[in-house]
Formats: structure tokens, C-alpha cells, sequence
């Protein structure tokens, strides 16, 4: 059985991981609107990997006989000075969600939750993955500076991101 402060804690994690999706809808038009296929591409399947992580915190909320319990997602910011902008912001905000992690993480251990401290494992690599992967895409657009030409090689290697399921997961 889950304590009531982890269940808690965990309901504002998938609130959070929500807003993420929320935040890379947005980011996705924005992308949409300058016709970079290839951005708006990956920031697709940016929401697909943050609602496959909605559905890991659900799925043990309920193994643990717990209770998901929705509340409200804040509105995401809608522009951006540039896609450099925008990736930076992204990179920012994973930075936050690995302190929110890391924060579960001391609350497990303090409830002396084990099964959650080994379920919040797989979130503490896969933040190491996430920021990588961005902060990859945020140095590169540092060294084109936004030009035209950068751009556009950027963005066609964008558009051949793929999403991969998590081990033991349909969606
Ligand atoms: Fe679910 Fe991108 O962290």
C-alpha cells in the first residue's frame, strides 16, 4: 500500500509530467507555424515520451492500491523569440523536472517506500537521457546561431526521431 504522502507527491509528479506534454503541444505549433517539420517532429514525440511516463506514475499508483487524482494543468507559455529560444526552455524546464525527481526520491526514502525508490530508478536515468538529448539539440543551435541553412540540416535530422516505447510498455 502507498502512504498518503507519496501517492500525493506522486499525483503532483504526473500533474507536472502533464504540464510537460502540455508545454510541448505548444512548443510543437510553434514549430508548426515556422514550418520546421522536422522540430515540431520532435517535440512530438517529446509528448508521446512524457504521456508514456504519465502512464508508468498511474500504473503503480494503482498496483500500490493508491488513487490518481486529477487537478488542473497550468497554461503553457505560446511564443518564443527563436527555435534556440525554445529549446533552451525545454532544456530548462527538464532540468526541473529531474529536481522534482530527485525530490521524490528523498520522499521515498524518508516513507522508507522501497518499491518507490526503485520505481523512481528508471525516472533518475531517464532524466540523465532527457536533458542529453536536448541539451544536444540546444549546442547545436548555438553553433548555427539560427541561420537559415543550420536550420534547416538541423531540422531534417530531427524529423527522423522515433518514439520507443519504455521496456514492459504498449503505449
Ligand atoms: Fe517526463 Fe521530460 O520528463
Amino acid at each position: 500500500m502507498i502512504s498518503k504522502k507519496v501517492q500525493d507527491a506522486f499525483n503532483d509528479q504526473i500533474n507536472a509530467e502533464l504540464y510537460s506534454a502540455y508545454l510541448y503541444y505548444s512548443i510543437q505549433a510553434y514549430f508548426e507555424e515556422l514550418n520546421l517539420e522536422g522540430f515540431a517532429n520532435w517535440m512530438k514525440i517529446q509528448i508521446q515520451e512524457e504521456l508514456s511516463h504519465v502512464a508508468k506514475f498511474t500504473n503503480f499508483i494503482n498496483e500500490r492500491g493508491g488513487r490518481v487524482i486529477p487537478k488542473a494543468i497550468e497554461c503553457p507559455p505560446i511564443e518564443w523569440e527563436s527555435p534556440m529560444v525554445a529549446f533552451e526552455a525545454t532544456f530548462t524546464h527538464e532540468q526541473a523536472v529531474s529536481v522534482s525527481i530527485n525530490k521524490l526520491v528523498d520522499i521515498a526514502i524518508a516513507e522508507n517506500d522501497h518499491a518507490s525508490k526503485i520505481f523512481l530508478d528508471w525516472f533518475v536515468s531517464e532524466q540523465v537521457e532527457e536533458e542529453a538529448s536536448v541539451n544536444a539539440v540546444v549546442q547545436k543551435l548555438k553553433l548555427m546561431k539560427d541561420s537559415p541553412h543550420g536550420l534547416f540540416m538541423i531540422d531534417r535530422e530531427l524529423a527522423q526521431r522515433v518514439f520507443t516505447p519504455p521496456a514492459g510498455q504498449a503505449t
